[in-house]
């Protein structure tokens, strides 16, 4: 249990000193500490601990819906749901959603959903299998929402994404390209389609980057809120759009992917720390 929130959570360790947290509530990765000291993470300091809420920072699992693409409620409920653990050790661990298809009249399909992660000292790699259940073929968009820390925002910049096309949801999913290296310097969110596999943040401010690595995941949301959406969020402190930033491996502006019966899908991400 979290002796602050009364929370089940799993902590994971290196030898080395490495350390990385996950809730069973929601599969959620809430920090990742690094055996040389870097707290690659991101969680708000207003983060409200009371499920079915969604905790505000670290790893969201956005399933079995990205956002508004679809019935449900934004970002899906696998986010607001408790996980089993089924297997762990000191540095891994997986959890099992088994999802019956009576969760939420919108989307009547048994599925389970099985979210792993495992620590190393300098990277933290996660693993998401959905698997249908059901006998119904079974649509659905997801991503891994990760929020990271930032020594402040107009000293970070992104790179892999030059030259890739993206949806602006800000401009009502105008289509446009990225030309250069992704700045932040007004409210950001947008997909970008069948990006690269490797993205990297690079972080002036903190003298480290952090490189992406997705499969499964044709997309990647980039997202910070800036200051009015900073405001108007009640679990999310005015002033933190200023050191987080959210790159999310996901299926989303690409189209969802269509689970036969029986069949399984895998998406992953890992994060590898470096300095500049
Ligand atoms: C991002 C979306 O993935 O998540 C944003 O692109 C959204 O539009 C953000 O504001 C946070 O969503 P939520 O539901 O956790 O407040």
């Amino acid at each position: 249990k979290d002796d602050a929130h009364g929370l089940d959570k799993v902590v994971l360790k290196t030898p080395q000193g490495a350390s990385s947290e996950v809730f069973l509530h929601g599969a959620h990765v809430t920090s990742f500490k690094t055996a040389s000291g870097k707290d690659v993470m991101f969680l708000s300091k207003e983060s409200v601990f009371k499920p079915p809420k969604a905790i505000r920072g670290g790893v969201p699992v956005c399933f079995p819906q990205f956002g508004q693409l679809g019935p449900l409620g934004q970002h899906g409920f696998a986010r607001n749901t408790a996980f089993e653990v089924v297997e762990s050790s000191d540095s891994s661990v997986t959890l099992l959603l088994k999802a019956s298809g009576r969760e939420d009249e919108r989307y009547p399909h048994p599925f389970e959903l099985r979210v792993s992660v495992k620590l190393e000292d300098e990277a933290l790699t996660q693993e998401m299998t959905a698997t249908n259940t059901g006998d119904k073929p079974m649509d659905f968009t997801c991503a891994l929402h990760t929020y990271f820390s930032v020594s402040s925002i107009e000293k970070v910049h992104v790179e892999g994404l030059d030259g890739v096309g993206y949806t602006d949801s800000l401009q009502g999913g105008k289509p446009l390209t990225q030309d250069g290296p992704v700045v932040f310097r007004q409210e950001v969110d947008r997909i970008y389609l069948a990006t690269p596999d490797t993205i990297k943040i690079v972080d002036e401010g903190a003298g480290s980057c952090v490189e992406i690595t997705k499969t499964g995941f044709p997309d990647a949301v980039v997202w910070n809120p800036w200051i009015d959406k900073s405001k108007a969020m009640g679990d999310f402190g005015d002033d933190e759009y200023q050191v987080m930033l959210c790159i999310e491996p996901a299926v989303a502006g690409s189209g969802a992917v269509t689970l036969a019966p029986g069949k399984r899908w895998t998406g992953t991400q890992s994060l590898a720390l470096s300095n500049l």
